[in-house]
């Protein structure tokens, strides 16, 4: 592809170095400038097919006209208004969650953290308002629930933590997939267990289906809440609306942020009515959260899913691009596994840095996550077709095999 002189990436990566937080470490050389579709332009001019979709947040691909017209149209209206009045977005945004899923209440935060936040308060003042507190919840070693300080003790990997004790008590992690230990750690004061049904930030691992179906029945017999974070998983990706569809069970609370509103920050937290009950008045709240805009784009998500038939493209396409690249880790012997569901997918690396081959593949034009020394992740737009899910098994494999 031709290189482009590009003036704002420079200065940006100057600037950037110079005023940001250094969070993100080295950025990929890329100063996003406009999308369409599934395709991401830089300042540059150049194209990028948009594997990774913002971390499975654009799910309507880049400025898809409906979320736009949606936003834009809010927008003229009004942006925010704080919550002590009524937005129609916000009521007919829960409405229609609640509608769809286990649910029968419905909270907006603003991002998966807050989302999780929300479902561990929810959790706790449950069982307080029962009389008999149950602080204590099990989560999953190498979980990931969010950055807050809650979320950090809630998410099962140390190094998220560690220079930012003392860590939230009432945290227990267990190995993922494995009920004996859920049964083991358990005791009088467990008020809920917290998992994610695909484990997306350390690898994309899925949980077993016997697993998930023994963690219901464990917490049905136990009286525990079963919260599950579908911040990832949610909102289609996995081939349904939510993840826990395809697991045959429901949960009593769950959290979603991510592709609700396609790119406008939004987190919810659902769960039934008996959850919900430990939440009272003055007990939770959030400026920014449930804002008009932020859920006038989450009805626009939810129409587009639906009316373009989006989760029926996102189980053709992901088992059309899942089966070629076993293929291609066939054939190379450069793959060790292809996992996950729909189109959110985890490729293991048999020997490559996944470091090395995001950068081989955003030279290339296309943009992945990588995850750990060798997972390549993807969490592309609902809408990705076959050709492009061709195009970029190609460039993978050319990548792997080191064909320009
Ligand atoms: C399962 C899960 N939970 C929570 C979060 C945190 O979400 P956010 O970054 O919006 O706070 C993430 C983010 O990757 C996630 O994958």
């Amino acid at each position: 592809m031709e290189k482009i002189k590009d003036e704002t990436l420079s200065q940006i990566i100057k600037y950037d170095e110079e005023y940001y937080m250094p969070v993100f470490g080295k950025r990929v050389p890329l100063v996003a400038d406009h999308g369409k579709g599934v395709y991401l332009y830089g300042t540059d001019g150049k194209q990028y097919m948009d594997m990774i979709g913002g971390i499975a947040v654009n799910v309507l691909g880049h400025s898809n006209p409906a979320l736009v017209k949606a936003v834009s149209t809010q927008a003229k209206k009004v942006i925010h208004c704080c919550n002590y009045y009524y937005n129609e977005p916000q009521t007919l945004l829960a409405k229609k969650l609640v509608e769809m899923s286990f649910a029968d209440k419905v909270f907006f935060a603003n991002s998966g953290a807050e989302a999780n936040e929300g479902a561990i308060k929810l959790a706790r003042g449950y069982w307080y308002k029962k009389g008999t507190p149950k602080p204590k919840i099990i989560t999953a070693k190498m979980s990931f629930h969010g950055r807050t300080m809650a979320t950090i003790a809630a998410t099962g990997q140390e190094k998220f933590s560690i220079p930012f004790g003392p860590n939230v008590p009432g945290f227990e992690y267990v190995p993922f997939n494995d009920i004996e230990a859920i049964k083991k750690a358990a005791d009088k004061d467990t008020g809920a267990i917290m998992l994610e049904l695909i484990q997306g930030e350390s690898g994309v691992h899925p949980a077993d289906a016997a697993y998930v179906k023994a963690v219901r029945k464990f917490c049905n017999d136990n009286k525990i809440l079963l919260i599950i974070d579908e911040v990832q998983t949610g909102v289609g990706h996995t081939g349904t609306f939510f993840a826990y569809e395809q697991y045959g069970i429901k949960p009593d609370i769950l959290t979603l942020a991510k592709g609700l509103a396609g790119g406008v920050p939004v987190g919810a937290v659902l769960a039934s009515k008996k959850a919900s009950t430990g939440f009272a008045p003055g007990d939770h709240g959030s400026t920014f959260g449930g804002n008009p805009l932020a859920c006038a784009a989450g009805l626009a998500v939810i129409n587009e899913i639906e009316t373009k038939e989006l989760l029926k493209n996102v189980t053709e396409t992901g088992a059309f691009i899942t089966e070629k690249l076993e293929k291609v880790a066939k054939s190379t012997k450069k793959i060790s596994e292809v996992r996950g569901k729909g189109l959110l997918i985890g490729i293991e690396l048999a020997f490559d840095s996944a470091a090395d081959i995001k950068m081989k593949l955003f030279e290339k034009g296309f943009l992945v996550s990588a995850i750990g020394a060798n997972v390549i992740r993807i969490a592309p737009p609902l809408i990705l077709n076959k050709t492009q899910a061709t195009k970029f098994v190609t460039a993978l494999k050319n990548v792997l095999t080191g064909k320009e």
